[in-house]
């Protein structure tokens, strides 16, 4: 396995794959691996004769006040589950490798970023669209795998490739959770003693709300209503926000139908999670 620090040295990696008649399978991440991050990589691992994983921290896609400083970061201890994974490239630049002085080009995807996670975390999207942008253009794969975990994140990386006629396959992965139900994340480290407790509630609300669902309540108002107590009950939990969205357009629906996604967003205590599922869909690509 070999770890390319160089946006020029990946882009010739990548061209010499190309060339070989070698599929380049890509998996974008900012480290600090869990089993999520791996289960896009197996499945990238069956997909592609080169496996490229990107590990890059992007500051255009944190507000001011958020994590970027604190957000967990081992790359060694990353190599290594990458290694074992059958990753043949890690790709880690810099910052200053990826946007040197003077740098000015962002990508936009306009609509469904101002909603969900765009409105509490205004230029969130267009860091991520500008950093996948360009990783599409480093590594030139042909397809690029992302977690449903991040659904509104998915959504609209689906959107700019569409727009921009990029070709890379996009390929979304169900979200892979603890045992006990917490959707795995980087920044699940920050959760401790009680909170790590008090973050169940997310998966909880899902399963719950996929119960009411179940047994005939088609009212999203109704079940906002009911998750949101349940949510409120837990004395770290602030909600963010509790929604009911169509999958494609990210709009509010009142009525609950096969393409209705529950969306969660929650601090508890600093720690802001979020979670996800299809609400009747038996297929549920989230569970
Ligand atoms: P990061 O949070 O490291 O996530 C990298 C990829 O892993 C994303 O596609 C995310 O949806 C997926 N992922 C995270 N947790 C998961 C889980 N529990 N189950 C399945 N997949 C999971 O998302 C980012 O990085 C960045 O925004 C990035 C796309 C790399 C751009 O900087």
């Amino acid at each position: 396995m070999d770890i390319i620090n160089s946006v020029s040295e990946m882009q010739q990696r990548s061209l010499a794959a190309r060339a070989a008649g070698q599929r380049i399978a890509f998996v974008p991440t900012m480290g600090f691996l869990h089993q999520g991050h791996l289960s896009l990589l197996e499945e990238g691992r069956k997909r592609g004769d080169l496996l490229v994983l990107s590990i890059f921290v992007n500051p255009t896609q944190f507000g001011q006040g958020e994590d970027y400083e604190d957000y967990p970061r081992d790359l060694q201890r990353d190599a290594e589950l990458a290694a074992q994974a059958g990753v043949d490239v890690i790709f880690a630049p810099t910052a200053s490798e990826m946007y040197p002085k003077g740098y000015a080009t962002y990508i936009d995807v306009e609509g469904i970023t101002e909603t969900l996670c765009g409105a509490s975390r205004p230029g969130h999207f267009r860091g991520v669209t500008t950093v996948v942008n360009k990783l599409f253009n480093i590594v030139q794969p042909h397809l690029a795998l992302f977690g449903n975990k991040d659904f509104q994140q998915l959504a609209v990386i689906r959107r700019m490739v569409l727009d921009q006629n990029t070709p890379v396959e996009i390929i979304g992965m169900p979200i892979f959770r603890e045992p006990d139900g917490l959707a795995m994340s980087s920044r699940n480290v920050y959760l401790s003693g009680s909170r790590r407790q008090q973050a169940l509630v997310l998966s909880q609300a899902i399963e719950t709300a996929r119960q009411l669902v179940a047994v005939g309540e088609t009212d999203s108002a109704a079940l906002i209503a009911n998750l949101t107590e349940m949510i409120s009950r837990q004395p770290d939990a602030q909600i963010d926000y509790v929604r009911i969205c169509h999958q494609l357009s990210l709009q509010d629906q009142e009525q609950i139908d096969s393409d209705s996604v529950l969306l969660l967003a929650v601090f508890i205590g600093s720690t802001r999670l979020i979670d996800n599922s299809f609400l009747l869909d038996a297929t549920n690509p989230a569970q």
